[in-house]
């Protein structure tokens, strides 16, 4: 018998990737407040996202814009991905805590969930202080809108909790590394913000898929065709928001015009598509991607 199968943590069920995950977690993990230089001044000339990574970039709207405005809509667009952060991990951190009153506080899997929700507590400040660093207005959910998010809680659990969690991360992961990837023309605060967020998240993907490979076969034909076509949902959620017309108005632009634009723009669909590639292969694989759920991450563009 070697060691290293009889070390804790070295195995495959949950605990042993809990385990992992925890140690992963002690040896890179980052604390915003000090290691993001907030004092440091912004680039007058560089953008927020990747101008090609814009919602209208291509559009005859686009070609009418002045630089100053694209910089701005880039700038709009950069604290609308983190306002959209903020109140998915508010929720998820709810989900989580609410779940774990039914799990031994002695467990590695409710560790590693501590864990998570400690990094999302830290990425929670740290896209709050971007936002207010950048200088604008955060996308805020107010009212009816607002009470939507809290009730989420509440329906996000077991699997459904994982499957909500990876519709959350792993499309702003994909944009964030493409945004990371074309890092030339953009900020470096905002890249920094980026390679924190990627590099934590990628345990969190980790931890919510081996979640739900874990889970599915245990599912009931019903409960797995609910899983299957609920994240369908998601689709149109994301278009409603990437492309919401407060963006433009706030660049001097018409927000109905520019939506249209936008939700027709190819350029930005193919942007859409390499958010959900990776997910949408995921899903496949596990055989989670109901017919339903793909007809509308297709019809809203991701696929
Ligand atoms: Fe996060
Ligand atoms: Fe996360």
């Amino acid at each position: 018998m070697t060691i290293s199968s009889t070390m804790p943590g070295s195995g495959t069920s949950r605990e042993d990737i809990s385990l992992r995950l925890l140690k992963g977690s002690a040896k890179k993990s980052y604390e915003p407040v000090v290691d993001i230089d907030w004092d440091a001044p912004l680039a007058e000339d560089k953008y927020f996202v990747p101008p090609q990574m814009s919602s209208l970039y291509g559009t005859p709207l686009w070609e009418q814009m002045s630089q100053q405005q694209r910089f701005e809509l880039s700038r709009q667009e950069f604290v609308n991905y983190l306002s959209m952060g903020i109140w998915f991990e508010n929720m998820l951190n709810q989900s989580l805590l609410r779940g774990m009153i039914h799990s031994s506080p002695t467990a590695h899997t409710t560790f590693y969930e501590l864990t998570e929700l400690g990094d999302e507590a830290r990425h929670m400040l740290m896209f709050g202080r971007a936002i207010e660093r950048v200088g604008v207005e955060p996308f805020w959910p107010t009212g009816n809108a607002a009470r939507r998010v809290n009730a989420m809680a509440f329906v996000f659990r077991g699997p459904m909790l994982w499957i909500a969690a990876l519709v959350g991360e792993e499309i702003f992961d994909a944009l964030q590394r493409r945004i990371l990837e074309d890092g030339d023309d953009v900020q470096p605060l905002v890249q920094r913000v980026m390679r924190i967020h990627v590099t934590e998240e990628a345990r969190h993907i980790q931890f919510a898929r081996d979640g739900i490979r874990r889970d599915v076969g245990s599912l009931s034909p019903r409960m797995r065709w609910l899983l299957a076509n609920l994240h369908g949902l998601g689709a149109r959620l994301y278009l409603q928001n990437f492309t919401r017309r407060g963006l433009y108005q706030r660049v001097g632009l018409d927000g109905a015009e520019a939506q249209r634009q936008a939700r027709a723009n190819p350029h930005f669909h193919a942007v859409q598509r390499t958010g959900f590639a990776s997910l949408g292969d995921f899903l496949d694989d596990v055989g989670l991607m109901g017919p339903m759920a793909r007809r509308m991450w297709k019809r809203s563009h991701f696929l």
